[in-house]
């Protein structure tokens, strides 16, 4: 078994991220046999594909490895690394370009979401971004790969290119293991705190609209206590949050904040109106966000303690990815001396 996930190092780590993959990281890490092995990084390639600044991308990188330490992930466990100290990822994504369909890409919606009424002045980046995150499950022979909702068809992708490879250039062989996504079930899609239909995004220009890992207290209690509502009180089963979208956001956040379901939240709950629920709500985040807080805060500031453990990730994911890159040049025919 071999759980392979990423995250792109833009913005900061969020509550959506948090609840719908990375805390599920750290429990596969926790839970694993000897055998298997955890592989979680940073996308820094692919955070190329939208504008960027230089400086910001680089201090986000050692930020959200600080992060992700904090959020439970053990750098002496897993392997923590970042895709550009990795140079088989790239590779990779290249050979596979000559197997992705334009067909298959063009049916992509994160495409359609982040180049907006704008697609032609989308990043190719942008366009082949699914083919790199096939690229990056293929070449370590990913088995599980832990994500939110929002990149299934991504994961979907990255199976029909595999199946096509090993189809048209394995001869027999499977060249790469078809990976497999795991989705948790309730907070798969944590949505924006101002908008119920649209998911909580680093991009998102209204920082209102998410709770950050770094945000304090104070802010934390500000952003809950304004996050969009309706003026109805919360209902006492699972039901009567239907066309209510906001409302269940925040029993969403609430439940698997707490550990418990949707309808215990709400039996304990119903018929609160929200001046009363958003206080417990924000006591709830603040409570369990406050040691992750208090760690990152500490390990950002050790730059040495950073860069040594993504060198130290790296040089394994290299050792890990090169014999699956070597086959598949050698599957498509490609000479590299002998
Ligand atoms: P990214 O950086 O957008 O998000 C990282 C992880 O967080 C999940 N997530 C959410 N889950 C629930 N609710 C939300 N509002 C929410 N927002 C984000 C994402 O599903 C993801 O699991 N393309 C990927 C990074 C990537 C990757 C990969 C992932 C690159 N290569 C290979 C898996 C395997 C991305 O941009 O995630």
């Amino acid at each position: 078994m071999r759980v392979v996930s990423g995250i792109q190092p833009t913005g900061s780590l969020h509550l959506g991220n948090y609840l719908g993959a990375i805390r599920n990281w750290a429990a596969m890490q926790d839970s694993l046999e000897d055998d298997a092995e955890c592989m979680f990084f940073l996308a820094d390639l692919h955070a190329i594909s939208m504008p960027h600044n230089p400086a910001e991308l680089h201090a986000a990188t050692l930020e959200m490895t600080a992060a992700l330490v904090a959020c439970g992930i053990d750098p002496a466990r897993s392997i923590l690394f970042n895709q550009a100290q990795v140079p088989a990822h790239a590779e990779l994504q290249w050979l596979l370009n000559g197997t992705a369909r334009m067909g298959w890409l063009n049916r992509m919606t994160q495409f359609k979401d982040k180049s907006g009424k704008n697609r032609e002045g989308a990043s190719v980046a942008l366009f082949t971004y699914p083919v790199l995150q096939a690229a990056d499950v293929l070449l370590h022979q990913a088995t599980h790969v832990p994500v939110g909702e929002d990149q299934k068809q991504h994961l979907e992708l990255a199976r029909d290119i595999a199946i096509k490879f090993n189809n048209d250039f394995g001869e027999g062989e499977e060249i790469f293991t078809l990976p497999e996504p795991i989705i948790p079930p309730g907070a798969a899609r944590i949505m924006s705190l101002r908008d119920g239909s649209k998911k909580m995004s680093k991009s998102d220009p209204s920082d209102m609209s998410r709770i950050n890992l770094s945000d304090d207290v104070d802010t934390i209690a500000r952003k809950v206590k304004k996050a969009k509502t309706d003026p109805e009180p919360l209902p006492s089963e699972e039901a009567g949050l239907e066309e209510r979208p906001e409302a269940r956001n925040l029993v969403t956040i609430y439940a698997t904040l707490s550990g418990k379901s949707v309808a215990e939240v709400l039996a304990d709950h119903g018929g609160e109106g929200f001046g009363q629920f958003k206080p417990a709500l924000a006591e709830l985040m603040v409570e369990s966000l406050a040691p992750i807080v208090t760690r990152f805060v500490e390990l950002k500031q050790d730059r040495e303690a950073l860069d040594a453990i993504l060198a130290r990730g790296a040089a394994r994911a290299r050792e890990i990815g090169v014999p699956t890159l070597d086959a598949a040049y050698k599957a498509l025919g490609l000479v590299r001396g002998r």
